[in-house]
């Protein structure tokens, strides 16, 4: 991956502009100061190597180099955008899904809020981040990082991981999956809030129907109770409690 095959291989992609770093500490933050220097909507900024990736809640995010596709999209949000901002990582993994079941024949789905898996096993995750001006938002930044090959895959982690070359045949190219991701990412920002993103989500949602526990940051469970689904705002519907937010949980399925 470098520049020149990033820009011939994207140049039917509507970018607003283009940064590619060999090394990088988080293409979060570079996307997150591009938007406070004025940066164009719909700007995306590629990393091979990640020194500092940030997960949610603060976790680590690895990404040595030559292993993972990550990046980061820099939007500018409408005024409809600005009142939805809680639907941006579903509409990013679900980006993710609909690439990895068209093009890759893959049962992906959406563990919420904001990962997806193969076979119950974590491909990549979602981060969102804002950038505000008073109290508006300015940019929304929608990082985004896909274990690709095996060593993208690190040991120790609480949920089980896997990369995409473990589940395909053919050998992986991250720059045509990055093209597949943004040509699926273009059209279901078009249809936000529209009934059919929310259904797609909900259709393509882990663990549903099934028991599951959320957990706080501290590990303490919060809720338990089986998926019904996600609500109109992205909150999670268990048949226990009628909306569950993203703040700092995560969600664990029990084996019943
Ligand atoms: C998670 O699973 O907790 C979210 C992981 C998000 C990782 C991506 S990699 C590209 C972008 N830059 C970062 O620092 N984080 C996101």
């Amino acid at each position: 991956m470098n520049k020149d095959r990033l820009q011939t291989a994207l140049q039917d992609i509507p970018l607003g502009g283009l940064r590619f770093y060999e090394q990088i500490g988080s293409t979060n933050d570079i996307a997150l100061s591009w938007g406070n220097e004025g940066g164009q909507d719909f700007s995306i900024v590629i990393a091979n190597e990640q020194l500092a990736g940030r997960g949610r809640n603060g976790r680590i995010w690895q990404t040595p180099p030559d292993s993972a596709l990550a990046f980061s999209l820099l939007l500018l949000p409408n005024s409809h955008e600005e009142k939805n901002i809680s639907l941006f990582t579903g509409l990013g993994a679900l980006a993710l899904v609909e690439t990895l079941r068209k093009y890759y024949a893959l049962d992906a789905k959406i563990k919420w809020p904001n990962d997806v898996l193969i076979n119950g096993k974590k491909l990549a995750g979602i981060l969102v981040e804002t950038n505000w001006h008073g109290d508006k938002i300015k940019n929304i930044i929608v990082g985004m990082g896909v274990n690709i090959y095996k060593n993208s895959v690190p040991e120790d982690l609480l949920f089980p991981a896997t990369s995409l070359e473990e589940n395909i045949n053919n050998k992986a190219d991250r720059v045509l999956l990055l093209h597949q991701i943004l040509e699926s990412f273009l059209k279901w920002r078009s249809s936000l809030r529209k009934e059919e993103l929310h259904k797609a989500w909900e259709k393509n949602l882990a663990f549903r129907g099934q028991q599951v526990q959320i957990h706080a940051r501290d590990g303490q469970i919060i809720q338990e109770g089986k998926i019904l689904g996600i609500n109109q705002d992205g909150s999670l519907r268990l048949d226990t409690h009628p909306s569950i937010h993203f703040g700092d949980v995560h969600l664990r399925p029990i084996q019943v």
